[in-house]
């Protein structure tokens, strides 16, 4: 194979770009962002894939969520806040019924590019480039908002930056606190049946503190009590920039994509012989491939070959997209295939990107339904193939959106959707949502052990 840099990508052919008006504009825009300092130091990175590893071998379970699309517009703490607090809540529910730690991944501080089905969004006779997210251009159907703008990458930038900054003072800083389970509950979750079952699960876990607490361990003398990480990924859509944040890690000599520490390829982007696949063979940040419906067995044997050469665990997320009423028929020859080779990866469950469908008024959203029962299908398939169910993926916020329909804990329909629908991209599940799957992945978890 031919050597690998950081630019050895541009040399394959591209999926899903942008096409700039002045492409010397966005050659100065990269050439700007290759000196600002790097997003995460390569040792986090590491550090995530050493979990990852204990991840594939079932020793802790992956919880990867955040929006589909980050946006200028709702960027403000209340909205990052909110988002840690239910991953919080999440991972509690989650480690409390399978006694494992959760290793929390955000879909944030980076994740503004978007693939889209088709270039070009028609509306009567006007034709515009499709919206690609916020880092490339602006959502309105009006022809300056669509123009690509170069620019919007430095912004994008800084305002991962800032993002960043605050989920590690959060992290670190005494909000994930295991004394103060009670306060992640918010106040639109607090008063229903499920914001009870977690006030109940609170209680519980406080009793245990105070117990330990007399017996001397104490978040002031235990900082695993006092403090989480909470790692950033995104999809590494747009490889120019990309490109502008990989660099040499002093340590090791290897390079590092250090926009985040974790970065996949989505499902339309990981066509064997592009770009994407050439740039992230020579990264060394763990990596997720998005594996959708058109996934081929074979093929699948040979991107792990080209992203995990040594097989190394934790070092590749494989994210199954396939629709609930898919992943019994696709999924299970594909795990053969990948187990009977002894291939180590992390088998994680994206339930949301092939449960979307359109209402009659042209609403993209996503019933919560379908949602779950692609989960439960993905942990029945590797309780009967004896393989790990490692992790979750899913679009979601920590507001009260009404993007996803159905649930128990609200009951959002096709009528009540525009409501609070505010999506720059896919229908998201909201806090109650989140938190109610959460305690069924709890039932998942207690039934492999049946
Ligand atoms: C996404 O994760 O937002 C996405 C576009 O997913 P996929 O590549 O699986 O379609
Ligand atoms: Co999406």
């Amino acid at each position: 194979m031919s050597t690998w840099s950081p630019s050895s990508w541009r040399d394959f052919p591209i999926k899903q770009q942008p096409v700039y008006k002045d492409p010397e504009a966005v050659k100065k825009v990269e050439e700007e962002l290759a000196k600002f300092p790097p997003l995460i130091f390569a040792e986090e990175a590491r550090s995530l894939q050493d979990k990852l590893a204990d991840v594939s071998r079932g020793e802790a379970f992956l919880l990867q969520g955040g929006d589909c699309a980050e946006s200028f517009n709702a960027f403000n703490a209340d909205t990052i806040k909110n988002l840690f607090k239910v991953l919080m809540q999440m991972a509690v529910v989650m480690t409390y019924s399978s006694g494992k730690p959760v290793v929390k991944v955000g879909r944030i501080a980076g994740q503004f590019a978007k693939p889209r089905s088709s270039d070009f969004e028609a509306k009567g006779d006007v034709k515009l480039p499709s919206y690609r997210g916020d880092i490339v251009n602006d959502a309105d159907f009006e022809a300056q908002a669509r123009e690509p703008k170069p620019e919007k990458l430095i912004k994008a930038y800084y305002q991962s930056a800032a993002t960043l900054n605050l989920l590690r003072a959060f992290a670190r800083g005494g909000m994930a606190d295991l004394t103060k389970v009670h306060t992640w509950n918010l106040d639109f979750v607090k008063g229903k049946a499920l914001g009870k079952r977690y006030e109940e699960l609170a209680e519980k876990i406080t009793q245990a503190m105070d117990f330990i607490a007399a017996c001397g361990i104490t978040p002031e003398n235990t900082p695993q009590l006092h403090e989480t990480v909470l790692y950033t990924s995104h999809e590494a859509l747009l490889l120019g920039y990309e490109e502008a944040m990989t660099r040499i890690d002093s340590l090791t000599g290897d390079w590092y994509d250090c926009s985040a520490h974790m970065l996949w390829i989505g499902d339309r982007t990981r066509n064997l012989d592009g770009a994407h696949i050439e740039f992230f063979r020579g990264i060394k940040n763990p990596v997720g491939v998005k594996v959708g419906p058109s996934m081929q067995a074979d093929e699948l044997i040979e991107l792990i070959d080209r992203l995990n050469p040594k097989n190394s665990p934790g070092r590749l997320t494989l994210i199954v997209r396939m629709g609930a009423d898919k992943v019994e028929e696709l999924f299970p020859p594909l795990l053969r295939r990948i187990t009977a080779e002894g291939k180590n990866v992390v088998w994680s469950c994206d339930p949301m990107h092939g449960n979307t469908i359109k209402t009659d008024t042209g609403i993209k959203t996503r019933e919560f339904h379908n949602i779950l029962a692609e989960v439960k299908k993905f942990f029945q398939i590797h309780k009967a193939e004896g393989t790990i169910a490692g992790g979750l993926h899913l679009e979601m916020t920590g507001e009260d959106v009404t993007e996803c329909t159905g649930s128990q804990s609200c009951n959002i329909t096709v009528d009540t959707l525009a409501d609070r629908y505010h999506t720059q991209c896919d229908p998201r599940l909201n806090a109650n949502q989140s938190l109610e799957m959460a305690f069924m992945v709890s039932e998942f978890f207690k039934d492999l052990h049946k």
